[in-house]
């Protein structure tokens, strides 16, 4: 009893104490920092090089508008009206929305588990082109001379381990301090960041390979508009890019301060995260066409970060170039890792009347743990040949599903309880509340209709995929062990969250 009674206390003084942003830029660039992430280099151009260029922007672009904007909008209403994160705001509306909100929740650790690992192999890479240092041994591939092969190295090498712990220091050491160090960090890395795609924009639009990239990046194909698979994918792509049904955009606009601007700032943030994106695909696609490897299936998934540019960087800029972009990608990782643990940090700190700091430490040592199955460095036998090891392996069917499944449902049942049960006009009024630009009444529509059959077509084509080309396939048995990991995961922590007395 008493201790019940202590913990509420806290959460009452923690209730009058929650943070706030210092200035509304600093909540802008801290959701553009978790927006604008790995996927920006990683899952944007690969999936805009295997679906073929040029339509699909401009479809992504249409879904970003139908679909995207007004999940963010959604989003950042739930978090600034009830001043909680997902899971606590949810229940607020329908207590079974707290069960959606912890799914959530545990979909987002698993994510963060093998996110923050990718983050570590691009600081190894960093590393390795500051020193010139060869990977294994000295007949190993040197970063400058192989890059299949001294990814391939790395993958099995405990290196993927070290990544991940030194990472994990960085991004703990900002989220310890909340929104302070949040804010303080994206200062700094937004401009940087910007001035490094920009520079590494002019790099690959210089490069022999200009012509072929950009034409293979843009270049339009009129029938592939009718290609389900286009849109379903715009659909799933854009919610990792908007860091979308993560939790994280209500975590964040948590932090607002009472009527804060929320319209103007999803547009604003949705719209700069594409563009970095675009901007990203300028250096890429020139660089993959330079190196030969535009369009190559091989490259996928990671591939595409980890071979296509280096190899690219390598050909003329050298050692300080390859570092330049590598740490453009661990400054990008950790901006959106940090979010994504602040995500989870909150609604702990909210159900449980936690200190941050204890929150802080628990949850990083939780989702540390999770992510060291996604370092293995040993062969993975029968895999597909883009997964060499275990580690790399669990990574991409876990991605699949955590992507395609997770983000995906999540974002239609918040829709949904938002939209139908609390409100759809609820959610316009507040937004208009304190709004740069008002939206009209016809808008509820979008967000009640439009953005949920959005998303309810693009999840019926990914599991009709699933029936037509068969289960993520690599061609071992835990292909079919793993959607059922993720699911028990997913549903157990769920259940159990939600049944845990809390303070509230
Ligand atoms: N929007 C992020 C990206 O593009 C996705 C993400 C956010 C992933 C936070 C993990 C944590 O990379």
């Amino acid at each position: 009893m008493e201790v019940a009674s202590d913990l509420g206390e806290t959460s009452i003084e923690a209730e009058i104490a929650r943070e706030t942003w210092i200035t509304r830029l600093g909540f802008i660039f801290a959701v553009w920092g978790s927006m604008t992430g790995l996927g920006n280099v990683w899952n944007w151009p690969s999936k805009v090089s295997l679906l073929g260029g040029g339509p699909f922007v401009l479809i992504y672009l249409i879904m970003l508008a139908l679909v995207g904007i007004p999940v963010v909008l959604t989003e950042f209403v739930l978090g600034s009206t009830f001043r909680r994160g997902f899971p606590s705001a949810l229940k607020r509306i329908h207590p079974a929305g707290e069960f959606l909100g912890w799914f959530c929740m545990a979909n987002s650790a698993v994510l963060e588990a093998f996110y923050v690992v990718l983050i570590g192999y691009a600081a190894v890479y960093a590393g390795f082109a500051l020193t010139g240092l060869q990977l294994g041994g000295p007949m190993g591939a040197a970063y400058f001379t192989d890059q299949p092969e001294f990814f391939v190295n790395l993958l099995m090498s405990p290196l993927t381990l070290v990544g991940l712990i030194v990472v994990w220091i960085v991004v703990f050491a900002i989220d310890y301090f909340g929104t302070k160090g949040i804010e303080r960090s994206v200062m700094i890395f937004f401009p940087l960041l910007w001035i490094i795609v920009i520079g590494m924009a002019i790099f690959g639009l210089t490069q022999p390979g200009a012509a072929a990239g950009i034409n293979f990046y843009l270049n339009p194909q009129p029938n592939q508009f009718f290609e389900t698979k286009m849109w379903s994918t715009a659909v799933s792509l854009s919610f990792f890019k908007l860091s979308a049904g993560m939790g994280i955009l209500t975590a964040y606009a948590s932090y607002l301060p009472r009527k804060g601007e929320l319209t103007n700032s999803a547009v604003t943030t949705s719209l700069l995260d594409t563009t970095f994106a675009f901007t990203a695909g300028l250096a890429v696609f020139p660089i993959a066409a330079t190196v030969g490897v535009l369009g190559d299936e091989t490259v996928g998934s990671v591939g595409f970060a980890f071979v296509a540019w280096p190899g690219g960087m390598t050909m003329s800029g050298g050692n300080l170039l390859g570092f330049v972009f590598f740490l453009m990608i661990v400054f990008l990782g950790v901006t959106s890792a940090v979010s994504l643990l602040e995500a989870v940090v909150t609604a702990v700190m909210d159900k449980f009347g936690w200190p941050r700091s204890r929150t802080v430490i628990v949850m990083t040592i939780v989702m540390f743990l999770m992510g060291v199955p996604f370092t293995l460095w040993m062969a993975a036998p029968g895999a597909a040949a883009t997964d060499v090891t275990w580690g790399l392996y669990l990574l991409d069917i876990f991605d699949y599903y955590v992507e395609n499944f997770g983000l995906v449902l999540v974002t239609l049942f918040m829709m949904l309880i938002t939209g139908w049960v609390w409100g759809g006009a609820k959610i316009i009024e507040t937004a208009n509340e304190a709004g740069d630009f008002e939206l009209p009444s016809w808008y509820v529509w979008v967000i009640k209709v439009i953005a949920p059959i959005g998303i309810i077509a693009a999840f019926a084509f990914i599991v009709l995929s699933i029936f037509l080309e068969g289960l993520y396939l690599a061609g071992t048995v835990l292909d079919l062990i793993a959607p059922l990991v993720w699911v028990v995961i997913c549903a157990g922590a769920a259940i159990a969250l939600t049944m845990a007395k809390g303070v509230e």
